[in-house]
C-alpha cells in the first residue's frame, strides 16, 4: 500500500491502482489523558487486516481502498474535538490553535509532530480538494462505549446516529477571604466552590427530569477547577487555596443528545440555573461556549444495509443502534463534495468489555476484533465492487 500524510498528520495508506474512486476506513489513532488502548485504534487495526485480507481481491474491485488514521480525534485536551478530520476539510476555527494543554498549545504541538498549523490558522484544507472528491464512502469501525452489545450478547452494532455535543465552561467569580475569620452567609461569604457545588447538582436533577420526560440527554462535569493548563503563572484558580473561601472556580459541562433542536432548549435551561444560583450564592458567573458540534441524526442508509447483508452472510448477530460517543465519522457525514453531494458513512461497532472506555481498563476479546474485522472487510467489498 502507498501512504501519504497530510499538512496536519493524518495518515492516508491506499492500495494500488487506477486513479479510481476510493473506499475509505480508518479511525483515530489518539486517545484521553491516562486513556484506554481501543477507543480509535481498535478501527486501524481492523481496518488495515481488512483491506489486506482483501489483497486476493483488489485488482478486481472498482474501486480503491484506503486506511485513514485521524489525527486529534481526542483534542478535548485543547478543548477541540476531532482537530485532524475537521482540519482535512479546512472546518477548524483558528482559535484552537492558541489553545494550551499542560503548558503547549495546539499549534506548538502541531509543530512538534512536524506538521503544520497554517492549514487551520488560514481554514484551508489539509487533504488536497481532489482527493476529497475521490472518497465515495467512510466506514469506521469503533468499540461501542457502552455495554449494550455485550449485556444482550449481540456481536455488531450498526450505528443508526451520533451525539451531537455542547461544551460550556463555566467560571465563578467570588471573593477571597479568610476561612476561620469570615462567618457563614452570603452577607459575608462569596464562595465560589460553594456556588458551583451548588449549581452541578442542580444542572443534574435538570438532567434527571429530562431523562423523565423520555428526553435523549447525556450531560457530564468532567472539569473542575482544572482548566488544562494548570501551570500558568497568571491562572486565577492559583488564588484557591485550604484556608481561604474560594475567589474562583471553574467548571467544564460536557451535554449531548441526538436531538438537536432539545438541546438548544436545555442549553437555555441550564443556562437560568447557573445565573439563579449565581444570584443566590452573591457571586459574579461567565458561561462560554467551547465548542458545539451537530448531531448526525441517520447514518447513510445504504451503508447501514450493507453492513447488515455483511452481518448475514458470516452469520454475525447485528442490531442497529445510536452512538453516544462522537466520532470523525460524524465529521464526515457533514462534508459536501464539489457537486453539492455528501459523503456516505457508516460505522461497525463491537462490544468492548462492561462497556467500559476513556479508562486503561477498556478491553476487547481479540475473538470480537476479529468478527468485526470480517464484517468491515464484507462490508468494505460490496461497497468497492
Ligand atoms: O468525545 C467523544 O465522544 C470522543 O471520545 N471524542
Ligand atoms: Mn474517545
Ligand atoms: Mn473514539
Amino acid at each position: 500500500m502507498t501512504s501519504f500524510w497530510d499538512g496536519v498528520g493524518n495518515l492516508f495508506l491506499t492500495n494500488p491502482g487506477a486513479d479510481a474512486e476510493v473506499v475509505l476506513t480508518g479511525s483515530h489513532l489518539d486517545t484521553v489523558p491516562v486513556g484506554g488502548n481501543y477507543d480509535g485504534a481498535a478501527g486501524i487495526v481492523c481496518g488495515l487486516a481488512a483491506i489486506i485480507q482483501m489483497k486476493p481481491m483488489w485488482e478486481k474491485l472498482r474501486r480503491r481502498l484506503a486506511l485513514v488514521v485521524w489525527r486529534g480525534e481526542e483534542s478535548a485536551t485543547f478543548k477541540a474535538l476531532c482537530t485532524g478530520s475537521q482540519a482535512a476539510f479546512g472546518l477548524c476555527d483558528p482559535a484552537i490553535l492558541s489553545r494550551r494543554f499542560r503548558g503547549r498549545t495546539l499549534e506548538e504541538a502541531i509543530r512538534r509532530q512536524g506538521f503544520d498549523p497554517d492549514f487551520i490558522a488560514q481554514r484551508r484544507p489539509s487533504l488536497d480538494p481532489e482527493k476529497k472528491e475521490k472518497i465515495s464512502s467512510h466506514v469506521e469501525l469503533h468499540i461501542e462505549q457502552a455495554k449494550r452489545l455485550e449485556t444482550d450478547g449481540i456481536s455488531i452494532g450498526v450505528v443508526s446516529s451520533i451525539r451531537g455535543t455542547v461544551r460550556l465552561r463555566i467560571e465563578v467569580i467570588g471573593e477571597a477571604n479568610h476561612s476561620g475569620g469570615t462567618p457563614m452567609g452570603i452577607k459575608y461569604r462569596r464562595d465560589a466552590n460553594l456556588a458551583m457545588a451548588y449549581m452541578q447538582v442542580t444542572m443534574h436533577e435538570a438532567c434527571i427530569h429530562a431523562l423523565e420526560r423520555g428526553m435523549d440527554l447525556v450531560q457530564t462535569v468532567g472539569l473542575v477547577n482544572d482548566d488544562g493548563d494548570f501551570n500558568r503563572a497568571d491562572s486565577p484558580l492559583r488564588a484557591n487555596s485550604l484556608t481561604k473561601v474560594s475567589p474562583y472556580g471553574t467548571f467544564s459541562v460536557d451535554i449531548r443528545s441526538d436531538n438537536e433542536a432539545f438541546l438548544g432548549e436545555y442549553i437555555a435551561e441550564i443556562t437560568e440555573i447557573i445565573q439563579t444560583k449565581a444570584r443566590r450564592y452573591n457571586v459574579g458567573v461567565k458561561i462560554s461556549e467551547i465548542l458545539r458540534q451537530r448531531p448526525v441524526e441517520n447514518l447513510d442508509r445504504g451503508i447501514r444495509s450493507a453492513i447488515e447483508a455483511s452481518c448475514r452472510d458470516l452469520e454475525v448477530s447485528h442490531v442497529e443502534m445510536p452512538s453516544g460517543a462522537f466520532h470523525d465519522s460524524a465529521v464526515l457525514a457533514g462534508i459536501r463534495k464539489s457537486g453539492g453531494e455528501t459523503i456516505p458513512v457508516g460505522m461497525i461497532f463491537i462490544p468492548c468489555r462492561k462497556g467500559i472506555s476513556h479508562n486503561p481498563a477498556e478491553y476487547v476479546d481479540p475473538e470480537d476484533l476479529v468478527r468485526g474485522a470480517l464484517v468491515l472487510s464484507n462490508t468494505l467489498h460490496r461497497l468497492a465492487r
